[in-house]
């Protein structure tokens, strides 16, 4: 009854040890009156107890939940492993339905049982102890359930690990010696433990026991690749013959998105001990992002938790057996002038409780250079600063958690880096390369900045963070167009007061607010405080009417349309998941800008992974390969640039000059991607070849799409959607990688790019910006879009989780110059341009 949720899912299997259960504490108030009783009379009073108990239970669990949640105890189970002195190992306890495994997990179970039973504050929530496996040692696997009533909810915190384990360390010893085959037990562990993975195994319901040999074998989740079941609970012990480890890879995974419904939980034990737990993971993941674990001996256990609602196609995985890994195997000594090193079985997550060391040793008189290009030792709860559990050692500093850069330069001709993953968790860890440097000079010509990188000279002190750690704009001198931030680095005036930090200090920012009785607009300017609301734009970016809930129906250009007219005075409000609008019409249309596809970043890279980008299109002209980007909009709309179609050459006003590739990451590659023909082209009837103004296309495929993980829409925002300057987003294409270059990139290139305010866009560019455009970029350069970009979006997360596509690869002076962000085709403006034309 108290454990209702508990109950609820292990109905089937379990039900019987609930019955026990049950009885257990009604029977135990009831004892002191029944123990003069006859015995035969209180069997049969707590059998009838119990069943009552049971059946309103049950009933309970299974009427919606209302009353079980009202009265619901708690459940706590601890597991861990034992391990036997005198017992001899015989394979036969391999199999839980051999007699061998019967008889001694019966043996033990009673010992743990008694353990419990005789302790007495533990014996009132007691419930029952299982041994779930026994590998070579003899170690055996166990766990234990404790119920505690609502009404001792309060006794829940005294369920710590440690006295868990010290009162069965005192009692497996105690009553190991009074069992029958006087079992010594030297080792115990207990550690928390998701009830839900609380198995029997010799109840065999979806159970197996796997042998990994050096051959790969593979085996799935109930029902894959369909779907798997509701309320599934299975378990998969794996087992390799002694002195080996089990490599364990996810050919396929898709379990439902949110961890706390279904999951896959994987051990490095026979047993769900949180203290060994490698992983845990849900979502969908795309064939380029496999999961791959690596145990640190011969067992590993793999657990499916599945609920009710949605049921996904589940995962098919493959297991074979690798050589252990041991600090020898690992590290070593490295003294090439340059190299690359990465953690254990990389790309596969480390193994746990592992230390390896590398020595970089170089020519005398030289320096060493490390750089990590992906470092990923995330583990939950662990602070990143102290890094306590996992971690890279290098010169005294640990290094965990997930880092996008990370250099670091030797004092002497040798570096040392220890990694070390302790018995829980382990992750992707890292790649990183080394390279000897002559410190005397480090950049022959060149800036050298503190993180080991060389600049030009001139960069220094130019108010660009070119070193990355501005180490070049640090100790500077500012010239008469600088402002003087306070931490002494110099910056352009007009950076002063646009809403973007700059200085790193928030200098350039703060003295910028406005008089008393005025308002702050988007760019800087102010504006008296009585106009913002006032449903009339005052402020050039509209700022001051972007966030009005108290002007509720009232409409201005900033607020939102809703289809029976009336208005939403709320910023971006299209999408966001909360219905505005009455008639709910913010709402509607919007299976748009989610990737399917669950991917871990690869931080520092700049390729794209499948799936990442689900609208990216690549528009092919006649025999020429790739030359334009688009976006999907819906199954039968393409978003592009005008200026891809309207040339001086009339084959390219031609919709059959073109074949559209969605679904596409590697140009040579052509899985999962369908290729479309064009019915039309629709330019924007107002496109100025000379100014680029209206740069915007639509264009209508020959056949629907079928959308999938790796094709589908992006989210179109409404007129009034405001991006901010400052805001992070992205642009995406084949474009070329540097400016001049003559071929276009063969796998999808991503960047980050921020959104640059209008006045400072306007000064950067000369004023040859329209209100149809928009610059995004880095004015420090860098980073842009590039030739054969053109046409392919801008897109910009939303809180709501969702992707909106705020421009359109326009033009720019060259790519990624300083100064000269890229210009974009500003989308809100041709919203209703877009809707009027396609209806989308
Ligand atoms: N017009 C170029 C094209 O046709 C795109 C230029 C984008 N340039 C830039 N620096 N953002 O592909």
């Amino acid at each position: 009854m108290y454990s209702a949720a508990y109950t609820n899912e292990n109905h089937h299997a379990e039900r019987v040890d609930f019955l026990t259960n049950r009885d257990k504490s009604p029977s135990k108030k009831r004892t002191t009156g029944v123990v003069i009783g006859v015995l035969l009379g209180v069997l049969v009073l707590a059998a009838v107890a119990a069943f009552l108990i049971w059946f309103f239970a049950f009933k309970d669990a299974t009427e919606g939940g209302r009353i079980s949640k009202r009265r619901a105890g708690a459940v706590q189970v601890f597991s861990g492993h034992l391990t036997l002195e005198n017992v001899e190992y015989d394979q036969k306890l391999e199999d839980t339905l051999s007699p061998e495994f019967g008889a001694l997990a019966d043996d033990l179970e009673e010992i743990m049982a008694a353990t419990y039973k005789k302790d007495p504050f533990l014996a009132e929530y007691y419930t029952k102890s299982v041994i779930t496996a026994f590998s070579e040692g003899v170690v055996a696997y166990h766990w234990t359930q404790f119920d505690i009533p609502p009404s001792d909810l309060e006794v829940l915190p005294e369920f710590t690990e440690e006295l868990i384990q010290e009162k069965l360390w005192t009692g497996v010893q105690e009553h190991g010696r009074k069992s029958r085959q006087n079992i010594q037990i030297k080792e115990v562990t207990a550690s928390y433990t998701d009830p839900r993975m609380a198995r029997n195994s010799r109840a065999q319901e979806c159970f197996s026991r796997l042998e990994a040999t050096d051959v790969v074998q593979a085996f799935h989740s109930p029902g894959f690749p369909v779907k798997y079941p509701a309320k599934s609970r299975c378990q998969w012990q794996i087992r390799a013959p002694e002195n080996h480890a089990i490599s364990l890879r996810f050919t396929q995974f898709h379990v439902e998105d949110d961890c706390s419904n279904d999951f896959v939980s994987i051990y490095d034990s026979l047993s769900p001990d949180s203290s060994q737990a490698i992983t845990e993971k849900c979502g969908q993941r795309p064939p380029s992002n496999p999961l791959q674990v690596v145990s640190s001996s011969n067992i590993l256990l793999v657990n499916l938790i599945t609920d009710s609602s949605t049921q996904r196609p589940g995962f098919r995985a493959e297991y074979s057996l690798i050589p252990i890994s041991t600090p020898k195997s690992c590290g070593g000594l490295l003294t090439n002038v340059q190299g690359e090193f990465s953690s254990p079985h990389h790309p596969s997550f480390y193994p746990p409780a592992l230390d390896c060391k590398w020595t970089i040793q170089v020519a005398a008189g030289q320096k060493v250079r490390v750089k990590f290009n992906m470092f990923r030792m995330k583990e939950p709860g662990v602070d990143v600063r102290e890094c306590h559990k996992d971690y890279v050692e290098v010169m005294g500093r640990k290094y965990c958690g997930e880092l996008s850069s990370l250099s670091l330069t030797s004092p002497t001709n040798t570096m040392d880096i220890s990694f070390h993953s302790d018995e829980s968790y382990t992750d992707k860890g890292f790649i990183a390369t080394y390279n000897a440097f002559n410190p005397k000079d480090p950049c022959p010509g060149l800036f050298a900045c503190a993180v080991g990188i060389c600049i030009a000279k001139d960069l220094k002190c130019d108010g660009w963070n070119d070193c990355g750690d501005m180490s070049d704009e640090m100790d500077c001198k500012c010239e008469k167009e600088q402002f003087a931030c306070d931490n002494g680095m110099c910056k352009p005036n007009y950076w002063v007061c646009d809403r973007v930090n700059d200085c790193g200090d928030d200098s350039d920012e703060k003295q910028c607010s406005c008089g008393d009785n005025e308002w702050r607009c988007g760019d800087g300017t102010c504006v008296p405080q009585d106009v913002v609301c006032d449903t009339r734009k005052d402020c050039e970016d509209g700022s001051d009417e972007a966030s009005c809930k108290v002007s509720p129906g009232i409409c201005s250009d900033y607020s939102f349309t809703c289809k029976d007219k009336s208005c939403v005075n709320k910023v971006n409000a299209e999408c966001d998941r909360v219905a505005d609008c009455s008639d709910e019409s913010d709402e509607t249309n919007c299976d748009c800008g989610i990737r399917p596809y669950k991917l871990n970043r690869i931080v520092g890279g700049q390729n794209a992974e499948l799936g990442e980008w689900p609208w990216q299109v690549s528009l092919h002209f006649k025999t020429r390969g790739h030359t334009c980007g688009a976006s999907i909009i819906s199954d039968r709309w393409l978003l592009s640039a005008a200026h891809c179609f309207k040339t001086i050459s009339p084959e390219n006003h031609m919709a059959s000059s073109w074949q559209t590739y969605s679904g596409m990451q590697d140009q040579t590659k052509q899985a999962g991607v369908e290729r479309r023909g064009l019915k039309t082209i629709v330019s924007h009837p107002d496109y100025n070849p000379m100014s680029y103004d209206y740069d915007i296309a639509l264009l209508e495929l020959s056949e629907p799409l079928t959308f999938s993980n790796t094709i589908h829409p992006v989210c179109l925002p409404a007129p009034s959607h405001v991006f901010p300057a400052g805001l992070p987003c992205w642009v995406t294409g084949w474009g070329t990688l540097r400016e001049g270059a003559m071929r276009a990139s063969r796998l999808l290139q991503k960047a980050e790019v921020k959104i640059i305010n209008d006045t400072v866009c306007n000064v950067v560019t000369e004023g040859q910006v329209t209100s149809r455009m928009l610059c995004s970029g880095f004015l420090s350069g860098g980073v842009d879009a590039c030739q054969g970009d053109s046409g392919g979006p801008l897109v910009c997360f939303e809180e709501s989780g969702k992707w909106f596509q705020s421009g359109i690869v326009s033009w720019g002076e060259g790519c990624a110059r300083r100064n000269k962000p890229g210009v974009y085709t500003r989308v809100t403006k041709l919203r209703d341009w877009i809707r009027t034309t396609t209806g989308v």
